[in-house]
């Protein structure tokens, strides 16, 4: 088993270690630099049906629901398509408004989750194409689906999802590509910038790996904290949300992931100065809307340090003013926004890692819980 591990500590390790490569193998074959097309797996969904769906019903548990909650910013703001997002228990007992003209997308690691099983076969009741974004070749919900475009993140032992979930970001980015593709929604040109940014993605994870170390100096600093806050807006709040599931998930922190802009109704009342606060403040200078974002969470992570709280802020290389409000922070490459969220999860993957260590938590093997859970 020691060798499986390939000289690391523990599964969870090993496999944040192997994202560079789960990106570059999700994405490999599928992009064409120079004709600007996306190549999804064979299916039983046309171009055609691309563009008919008048709406996106995306459902998935866990760590692939967020992966899912991130896809609706990607698809709405791309291909331009209303989008839902629900947890498959919740989905599949409200009767939902789903029919022929509408796509259902799957996001499951193991494609055996018995929620995520159910929820497809009432879409599928209700006359909807499925599509599943899936990491076990052959599954259920694989076999189940109008098409499948799978995750190549290579098995993951590690019951919290890391590796799985930035395969799935990727996938998803690619299904917006195609989507925004044939439904005229995008530019050659925009479309070839995306690809070539996604062509980058692997070096740039090598470089924030490099942050292991930080965030091991973090956690010698805050492993004891009963609880914690991750803070974002816009498709970096499902990061915050992932962030949040993976602490509890191995170290049994308690932790919540929350908007930023909701702080104020609510939040801000629990922040004192054993609260670590996370801050996902990162920016694509190039992007007035993500610039928008950007400066008001600034105010919001100002109200924090106002309140005497700590803040551990994730933000962009080259930001010259953060440092000015947060305690600390991880600096990342600067991405187009919608593929930033592949690189955020990162330092608090391995935020929560290196806390559940020190912790003494058994890391692959948290309590109560199970890697694919079969019952409903
Ligand atoms: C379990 C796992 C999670 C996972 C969730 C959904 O709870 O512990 O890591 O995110 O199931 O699993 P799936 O295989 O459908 O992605």
């Amino acid at each position: 088993i020691q060798a499986e591990k390939g000289g690391f500590k523990h599964f969870m390790l090993k496999e944040i270690y192997e994202q560079p490569r789960a990106v570059r193998d999700t994405t490999l074959g599928r992009i064409s630099l120079d004709t600007g097309k996306i190549f999804l797996d064979e299916m039983q969904i046309t171009a055609d049906d691309f563009r008919r769906f008048e709406q996106v019903y995306i459902t998935a548990c866990g760590t692939s629901w967020h992966a899912g909650l991130a896809a609706k910013f990607m698809l709405e703001r791309l291909a331009k398509i209303r989008v839902e997002v629900d947890y498959a228990s919740e989905y599949r007992y409200r009767d939902p408004l789903v029919g022929p003209n509408d796509l259902t997308i799957l996001i499951t690691q193991s494609g055996e989750t018995a929620d995520t099983i159910a929820a497809q076969r009432e879409s599928k009741a209700k006359g909807s194409k499925t599509l599943a974004v899936c990491n076990v070749v052959g599954s259920m919900i694989a076999r189940e689906a109008a098409g499948t475009v799978y995750t190549h993140a290579g098995p993951e032992i590690g019951v919290a999802s890391t590796k799985a979930f930035t395969a799935q970001l990727t996938a998803l980015f690619l299904i917006t590509l195609h989507m925004a593709e044939v439904r005229g929604k995008i530019s050659y040109d925009d479309a070839r910038k995306y690809m070539e940014e996604l062509a980058q993605l692997p070096g740039k994870l090598e470089h924030v790996l490099k942050l292991d170390a930080e965030t091991e100096e973090l956690a010698k600093k805050y492993h004891r904290a009963s609880d914690f806050l991750f803070l974002g807006r816009g498709i970096h709040y499902p990061i915050a949300l992932e962030g949040a599931l993976k602490l509890k998930e191995i170290s049994y922190i308690h932790a919540e992931g929350y908007p930023a802009g909701e702080m104020k109704h609510g939040p801000n009342a629990l922040i004192d100065e054993n609260l670590p606060v996370v801050i996902i403040a990162t920016q694509d200078t190039r992007d007035a809307n993500s610039v928008l974002k950007y400066e008001k969470t600034i105010s919001n992570l100002q109200e924090v340090k106002a309140r005497s709280g700590t803040v551990i802020a994730v933000a962009t290389e080259g930001d010259p003013h953060i440092a000015d409000h947060a305690d600390h922070v991880v600096f990342l490459p600067e991405v187009p926004e919608l593929l930033s969220p592949i690189l955020e999860i990162v330092p608090l993957q391995l935020l929560a890692y290196h806390i559940a260590v020190r912790r003494g938590c058994d890391v692959d093997q948290p309590r109560n819980l199970a890697k694919s859970v079969t019952v409903e």
